[in-house]
């Protein structure tokens, strides 16, 4: 198989110090079968991801940053640049979540401008899409998520990039789209990130699912045609859960 399926932790504003407790189990069940079948990685807080280096590493688990600011140092109190998280650990980060983008308005031009930053800094960029309620009841959902991708991914980004198509009403609620809805988002997200990149690219990138995956669902959603792992809230929090959607591919 050329895409590795890679199943990521999301673990929003969660976690204090005695969270990598989690993060350590988490770590000892992920064991030489599992790794051979599936890349796993947790984003916690960046307050965590220095601290959480070495049990993650002794366990080949991968870290990555939730978010990062477009420049790589600068007068931007509060933020965090590509360059830290790298520097902290991370090998990834999460650019364009749907919770930026409504809580803080990021638009799909400083989507892209943070995944350009993120491949500057040599961080892989996990680049989010998805349509709200409204929009797929409207019939929209292929459209709206048509034009995140065309306007959040650098034109020229490299094939290792991931993709996550999470959908804005799925998150955190317990509902998902049906699979034929997910099959047919990730062969059209395929064709537009073809379109997008080029050169035959897209065959490369990973296209995350997300949005309310757990243990119970994993299965059915991992194995839909061009859905090439997960990434995954409120059951990452816990090693039990996170462990258990990422055995989907046991
Ligand atoms: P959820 O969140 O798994 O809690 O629905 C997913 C996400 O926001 O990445």
């Amino acid at each position: 198989m050329i895409r590795r399926p890679l199943v990521a932790g999301n673990w929003k504003m969660n976690g204090l110090r005695a969270s990598l407790a989690e993060i350590e189990a988490m770590s000892a069940v992920y064991d030489d079968a599992l790794r051979a079948r599936a890349e796993l990685i947790v984003c916690p807080p960046a307050t965590l991801i220095a601290l959480a280096r070495e049990i993650a590493t002794r366990g080949g688990l991968g870290l990555g940053g939730q978010d990062c600011h477009a420049e790589a140092s600068g007068a931007h109190t509060g933020d965090i640049s590509a360059e830290m998280l790298k520097d902290a650990g991370a090998s990834y980060v999460i650019v364009g979540h749907s919770e930026r983008r409504s809580d803080h308005g990021e638009t799909d031009a400083d989507v892209q401008a943070k995944a350009a930053a993120a491949l500057r800094a040599g961080l892989t960029p996990i680049i989010c899409v998805g349509e709200t309620r409204a929009e797929r009841e409207a019939g929209d959902a292929l459209s709206i998520v048509g034009a995140q991708i065309e306007g959040s991914l650098p034109a020229d980004a490299p094939a290792h990039i991931v993709v996550a198509y999470e959908p804005v009403w799925a998150i955190g609620t317990g509902l998902t789209p049906t699979v034929d809805d997910v099959a047919e988002m990730h062969a059209f997200a395929r064709e537009r990130i073809e379109a997008r990149l080029g050169g035959g690219k897209s065959g490369e990138v990973r296209i995350l699912y997300g949005g309310s995956v757990k243990p119970s669902n994993a299965r059915e959603l991992m194995y839909v045609a061009n859905v090439d792992g997960a990434l995954v809230g409120g059951a990452s929090l816990t090693a039990k859960d996170f462990i258990g959607v990422a055995s989907a591919y046991r």
